[in-house]
């Protein structure tokens, strides 16, 4: 197998508003979005929900995103995905703009945003904000590389969601986010928006990352906003998402043009069966955690789950190229319980930090196994779509940098494959993180970024694997010299 990339392949990496933004300046801070509230409630920090860490402490992309942008350049990347936040956008409420919705027991099947609703949304954006991100995408496009603006990295304006009332009245009360219709037709007119201010700039699009975490650890007793442990209410939520993922895509295509290039940002993670006889739970749990939603946009049927399938036509052909964020799998067996399948400990994401998973892996510093193979595996899952593909995401959190050079290489060689044996249409590959983040619930600890931040200075110093990336980078192949790397030790035994 030859370790050449494809010509013209991207090589980038992604980041969110929200993990990035705040920590230079006061006028950095942006206190209207739920994950805001929910990193300092109170409550929250005394149970060791979240971590106590806020982003007013962070690395201040902010006001800082040329020098940035200048490691990304020293890197030699191409490409840069990012989100523009709502809540910085909009910090106050969009509803009063009237647009026409075609809604029926069914759902939401259309929005139409006119001119007019556009000007009146102008008038209720934050201009400053409006300004300051256009200068950042020009900033990023002037450096020569492609711009992929995403919509939504999990963030809502707060007047969309408080997700502290939802929680204490078991979201009786709200406002309650993607619990509700209004959100996706609110989410409608901030596609449109952002459509119309940024449609010059943007290279691609993608409406959203990883959907299916929101709705997953949000609703089932994790750390997310809103912290509620309910299945009826996550696939509420889920079935609302997809929804305003359809209806979003139709926005920029209609402000936008049909050439515009549509994509969405999943989290592919593969179920592998424990032993021969958890093979059909292990399909079961691909269906439910990644097929349901690439069903649904791609052939219009909307699977409601353990009861039948609807057909929807508003939500057929929703996609132009897909998203692949791998970082583990899960390995998994047949349970007599609902959904028919449970998660094994001690592999995949379900390891202990910085130890060794059951199959001998090493394992990062959140407790994720090091499996390069799911790559490939992950890829070939969405092959099936027929659509482009793109790594939106992959990284480890490795403070000391002990184990990314292994990480990047090994995920890449797979990756190879997928695209060389296996056929797969894969475009590029966009590491996370270019500097270390805001780890959501956790906080700053886990560091991500292949270049080390100092939080108290915000003076960045770039790890050794960096000049790693580097090197592939620059040669668009694996070269020889690192191919060491390809194949991950057996922790317990020297090659
Ligand atoms: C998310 C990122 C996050 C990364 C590492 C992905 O699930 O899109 O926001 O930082 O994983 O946990």
């Amino acid at each position: 197998m030859s370790l050449e990339f494809p010509k013209g392949f991207l090589w980038g990496i992604s980041m969110a508003a929200f993990q990035y933004e705040m920590g230079a300046s006061r006028e950095a801070v942006d206190p209207n979005s739920d994950w805001y509230v929910w990193l300092h409630d109170r409550r929250n920090v005394e149970r060791g929900v979240v971590s106590g860490d806020v982003p007013e402490d962070g690395p201040g992309y902010w006001d800082l995103y040329r020098v940035d942008h200048r490691w990304a350049q020293w890197l030699g990347l191409n490409a840069w995905r990012m989100n523009p936040e709502w809540s910085r956008i909009f910090p106050r409420s969009t509803k009063s703009v009237k647009v026409s919705v075609d809604r029926d027991e069914e759902g939401v099947k259309a929005v139409d945003v006119t001119e007019e609703a556009l000007r009146q949304l102008d008038e209720l954006a934050n201009q400053e904000a409006v300004k300051r991100y256009r200068e950042i995408f020009e900033d990023i496009k002037c450096r020569g590389m492609k711009l992929i603006i995403n919509l939504y990295h999990w963030p809502l304006p707060i007047w969309l969601h408080d997700p502290i009332r939802v929680r204490d009245t078991n979201a009786r009360e709200g406002p309650r986010g993607w619990l509700d219709e209004d959100a996706i037709v609110e989410f409608a007119k901030f596609a449109a928006y952002v459509a119309w201010k940024f449609g010059d700039l943007a290279d691609m699009w993608s409406t959203m990352n990883e959907p299916n975490v929101t709705w997953s650890i949000g609703y089932t007793g994790g750390n997310f906003p809103p912290g509620l442990n309910d299945y009826k209410l996550s696939y509420r939520a889920a079935r609302n998402i997809v929804q305003a993922h359809a209806r979003a895509y139709d926005q920029i295509k209609e402000v936008v043009g049909r050439e515009a290039q549509v994509g969405v940002i999943y989290a592919v993670t593969p179920a592998e069966p424990l032993s021969d006889d958890d093979r059909e739970a292990a399909e079961r749990a691909n269906e439910v955690m990644t097929h349901w939603f690439f069903k649904a946009i791609t052939e219009g049927r909307l699977s409601v789950l353990g009861i039948g399938e609807e057909r929807r036509e508003d939500l057929r052909d929703r996609v132009d190229w897909i998203g692949v964020n791998y970082y583990s799998r899960l390995v998994v067996r047949a349970s007599e319980r609902a959904p028919g399948f449970e998660v094994v400990s001690g592999y995949g994401f379900a390891c202990k930090p910085s130890s060794k998973s059951l199959a001998n892996r090493p394992t990062s510093e959140v407790g994720w196994e090091i499996y390069p193979e799911g790559m490939r595996s992950a890829i070939n899952m969405c092959k099936r779509y027929g659509r482009p593909m793109m790594v939106t995401e992959n990284g480890v959190a490795d403070a000391a940098d002990r184990l990314r050079h292994w990480y990047i290489v090994s995920h890449l060689h797979q990756l190879l494959k997928a695209i060389k044996v296996d056929g797969a249409d894969v475009r590029g590959y966009l590491h996370w993180s270019l500097i270390d983040n805001l780890e959501w619930a956790s906080g700053f600890k886990p560091k991500f970024g292949l270049i080390y931040v100092d939080l108290k200075t915000k003076e960045r110093y770039p790890r050794p694997s960096a000049y790693v990336y580097r090197d592939i980078v620059s040669q668009n192949a694996l070269p020889e010299y690192l191919l060491e790397y390809a194949r991950y030790p057996n922790i317990l035994a020297p090659p």
